[in-house]
């Protein structure tokens, strides 16, 4: 649960929310306390400059002194209202309050003195009756002295509102909170839930069913590669799994025809009492049949380690020449036996490569030129370097093989019609020399004209790290 992609989401939004509104409230507290003090400032200032203006206007006619002396009484509306919340008072050089608003007689309270100054000065003081207050003094000369007048308003009211905005967002946040939190929830899993199709499906395909695919096409764009390499993979297996059945199949098959060749031997052989010579002649075939299955059952082997993987290439520097000559000498008696003559040509040339496996490549090939030779055939075998390349040419003067059936040759078990009645062999040798070559990094080509004869061309190349090494 809590390592859910949805539990992350909703878990990473509410905190991104909660960070969001606490910045946003604050902002908003912030300005509308600036706000609701700039406009106490604006009262009070005016209220200091009405009465300040007042006072010049009777101090031209002469009357300062009494008007100072009658202001109180004179004044009305909330200033003569007691502890109303709305002060002035007036202040002598000497530091004597000498005109207080009925506001503050009433109460016989005064506003808090503060040192004169010429600019006005603001601040929030604690006023009659513990109330705070925003007061703003300020100081203008006059022919009896300095007078400093004092206006201040209540700032309660203000509080109030401040405090009523914070109560009402502290309110609001778990409410929206939650609902958020609850909105994400939903959402997440409405838009994870093709998600959930989509392992649900992945979770229906088994071995049995390799063949189905995952829709891509109704698939969301987030998905749709997941989609696509899942196909893929689920093609490539597909491919691999029947290869391998094909392989099971045709490898049983072709050992079937030893076994029954074996089982008829001994069934006739045994079927009535013989002379020693047929005994011997009858084991002796036995025996060439059960050569023929080691040599299928080698290379299968050695195909299904390669396809395993557990076959590992010690990778050397070596000689083709020096390659050549000892598989020429490996297979000298077979061809002596047809009256096939081989030929090697060509220079040393030194490549990176596993000895065995190459000796293996060569073997076959040089093998089929003569297998699928005439009488008194030639094989001519040319070895050079090209750009990088050391290749390997052998050219004979067989059978040849019919056009279309050239690339068919590498397929395991693949064998042309006209060699089956003519030659023995499994169809593995060629499909074993293309995944070595393969493995070196090189390539087979293969030319042929029926009735003439085929040549193959091995690529290696001279200087190559190549696939499934060995460590050594
Ligand atoms: N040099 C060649 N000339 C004619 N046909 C060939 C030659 N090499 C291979 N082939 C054909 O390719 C088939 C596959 O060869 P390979 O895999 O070596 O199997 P195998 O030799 O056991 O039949 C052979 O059966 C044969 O029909
Ligand atoms: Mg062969």
């Amino acid at each position: 649960m809590f390592n859910s992609i949805k539990f992350k989401l909703v878990i990473l939004f509410l905190v991104v929310f909660s960070f969001f509104f606490a910045g946003l409230e604050l902002f908003l507290y912030y300005e509308l306390e600036d706000l609701t003090i700039q406009l106490a400032d604006e009262h009070v200032t005016n209220e200091v400059e009405t009465l300040a203006n007042l006072m010049a206007v009777e101090e031209a006619q002469g009357q300062l002194e009494s008007e100072l002396a009658e202001l109180s009484a004179a004044t009305t509306g909330v200033y003569a209202l007691k502890l109303s919340g709305h002060y002035y008072q007036v202040i002598s050089s000497d530091g004597h309050v000498i005109v207080r608003s009925p506001s503050l007689v009433l109460a016989d309270a005064a506003l808090p003195m503060v040192a004169s100054s010429t600019v006005p000065d603001y601040r929030t003081v604690i006023g009659p009756g513990g109330v705070p207050l925003r007061m703003v003094s300020r100081t203008y000369d006059f022919s009896i002295g300095k007078l400093t007048f004092q206006a201040a308003d209540s700032l309660e009211e203000t509080y109030m509102l401040l405090s009523s905005f914070r109560n009402i967002v502290l309110a609001i946040f778990p409410v929206v909170f939650i609902i958020c939190g609850i909105g994400v929830f939903v959402m997440t899993g409405f838009a994870l839930r093709s998600l959930k199709t989509f392992s649900a499906k992945v979770g229906q395909i088994t071995e049995k069913n390799l063949s189905e695919r995952i829709e891509e096409r109704g698939a969301p764009a987030e998905l749709k590669p997941l989609a696509t390499s899942f196909n893929t993979m689920l093609g490539r297996l597909e491919e691999s799994f029947s290869r391998q059945k094909q392989f099971l199949s045709d490898a049983s098959h072709e050992l079937r025809t030893p076994t029954s060749i074996i089982k008829s031997f001994c069934d006739v052989t045994l079927s009535r009492d013989r002379q020693a010579a047929d005994y011997k002649e009858s084991i002796k075939k036995i025996g060439d049949t059960v050569n023929r299955m080691c040599d299928i059952i080698n290379r299968i082997l050695v195909i299904s380690r390669m396809d395993t993987k557990t076959l590992l290439f010690k990778p050397v520097r070596m000689d083709l020449r020096d390659i050549m000559r000892d598989v020429l000498k490996l297979i000298d008696p077979s061809a002596v036996n047809k009256g096939v003559v081989i030929k090697l040509n060509g220079p040393s040339v030194t490549v990176k490569g596993d000895r065995e496996g190459l000796t293996e490549v060569f073997t076959n090939i040089v093998e089929n030129a003569i297998k699928y030779n005439r009488p008194q055939g030639k094989v001519d075998i040319d070895i050079s370097e090209f750009h990088g390349w050391g290749s390997v040419v052998v050219k004979d003067t067989g059978i040849g093989i019919p056009e279309g059936e050239t690339e068919k040759i590498f397929d395991r078990f693949y064998r042309v019609d006209a060699s089956r009645g003519v030659t023995v062999g499994s169809g593995l040798g060629l499909s074993i020399v293309r995944t070595i070559v393969e493995a070196h990094g090189g390539r087979v080509e293969v030319k042929s004209e029926v009735g003439k004869g085929t040549t193959f061309t091995v690529y290696i190349p001279l200087n190559q790290e190549f696939k499934n090494a060995a460590k050594t």
